[in-house]
């Protein structure tokens, strides 16, 4: 119940004038600094409200006097990066290949964007750094198919390997079973022959017949002795490494009706400073010539 506000005698701090069961409510101030440091805070919240993006409305958004977004802040830092690297780009779009290789400095600045470019567009298919996977090749090691030189390369990824380029990398192995061309018996033949150099057929296997069929079918496009033909696309099939999965029935199916690797063109879809830049990375990667 509401008494006289009246100074308390103890402490000698004014009473509120509320009292309960006798007891009587101090009336004791905050402390100045807690006070002035409260309405600092307040003052202070209310600047970051009006300058910084903070109140929601409706359909939007109070922006801030300022105008600061924090994707604005990422994106002019990436425009700042690409303007860093915009020179060495250029000169990389005007250089052959093989003259870039030969400066160091532009060798960093596109071995950097070759490996981002590759981790965005080529790991899918080919592998963490290239280490390739059953369909894809290798792309690290010294096995080629259209060969490991720089321009070479630079062709490939250009055009792309039977893709809608009308410049692709073109090479169409016959379906020999399918079309009639060898009979069932004549291609487990020359799936021996192939075999012994996989090493999936023993040596020991008698391989006349195989070598006959191989001579008079093959050649054009895995070489003599099986060395490959870069020309056609040709893969080595004397090597101990497969571009599918190095089975003599993969050999025997292949023979029939062979699988066509594609590869898509990259000239819709990179700058030839990116081209060149991701081709430099390949070969870099330990198979390059
Ligand atoms: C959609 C899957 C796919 C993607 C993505 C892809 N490749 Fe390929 N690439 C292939 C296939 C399949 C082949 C083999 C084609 C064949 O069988 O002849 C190949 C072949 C190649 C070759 C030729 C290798 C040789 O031995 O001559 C190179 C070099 C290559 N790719 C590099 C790249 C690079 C660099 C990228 C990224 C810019 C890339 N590939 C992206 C599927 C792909
Ligand atoms: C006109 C060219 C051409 C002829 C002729 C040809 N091939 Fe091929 N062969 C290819 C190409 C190209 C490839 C790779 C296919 C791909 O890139 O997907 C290939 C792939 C293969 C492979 C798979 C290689 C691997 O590493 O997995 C085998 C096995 C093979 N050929 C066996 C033969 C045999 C045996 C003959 C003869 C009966 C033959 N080829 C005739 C072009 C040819």
């Amino acid at each position: 119940m509401p008494t006289k506000i009246e100074k308390d005698s103890h402490t000698g701090t004014d009473t509120t004038g509320h009292v309960w069961d006798g007891i009587r409510e101090l009336n004791t101030p905050l402390p100045k600094w807690w006070l002035y440091v409260f309405i600092a805070t307040v003052i202070w919240a209310l600047g970051w409200f009006l300058l910084y993006p903070s109140i929601p409305y409706g359909s939007g958004y109070w922006h801030g006097l300022l105008g600061y977004s924090s994707r604005g802040d990422a994106m002019s830092g990436l425009a700042a990066i690409h303007e860093q690297h915009k020179d060495a780009m250029d000169k990389i779009a005007k250089m052959p290949i093989a003259d870039i290789a030969r400066d160091p400095k532009l060798m960093e600045t596109a071995i950097t964007a070759g490996r981002i470019t590759f981790a965005n567009n080529c790991q899918p298919c080919h592998g963490p750094n290239g280490a390739g996977r059953v369909g894809y090749p290798a792309l690290g090691d010294d096995v080629w198919l259209w060969g490991g030189k720089l321009t070479d390369i630079e062709t490939t990824l250009t055009h792309g390997i039977r893709s809608s380029d009308p410049d692709a990398r073109q090479s169409q192995m016959p379906a020999f079973g399918a079309d009639g061309t060898l009979k069932p018996d004549q291609i487990e033949a020359v799936a021996d022959y192939v075999g012994v150099w996989w090493g999936v057929v023993p040596a020991s296997t008698d391989t006349k017949a195989g070598a006959q069929i191989y001579a008079e079918n093959c050649v054009a496009c895995h070489g003599e002795k099986g060395e490959g033909n870069r020309d056609a696309g040709g893969p080595p099939l004397n090597a101990k490494v497969h571009l599918y999965d190095g089975s003599r029935a993969f050999i025997v199916s292949q023979v029939n009706k062979p699988q066509q690797g594609v590869m898509p063109n990259w000239n819709t879809r990179l700058d030839p400073a990116t081209i060149k830049s991701v081709a430099l990375f390949v070969h870099s990667l330990g198979g390059g010539e």
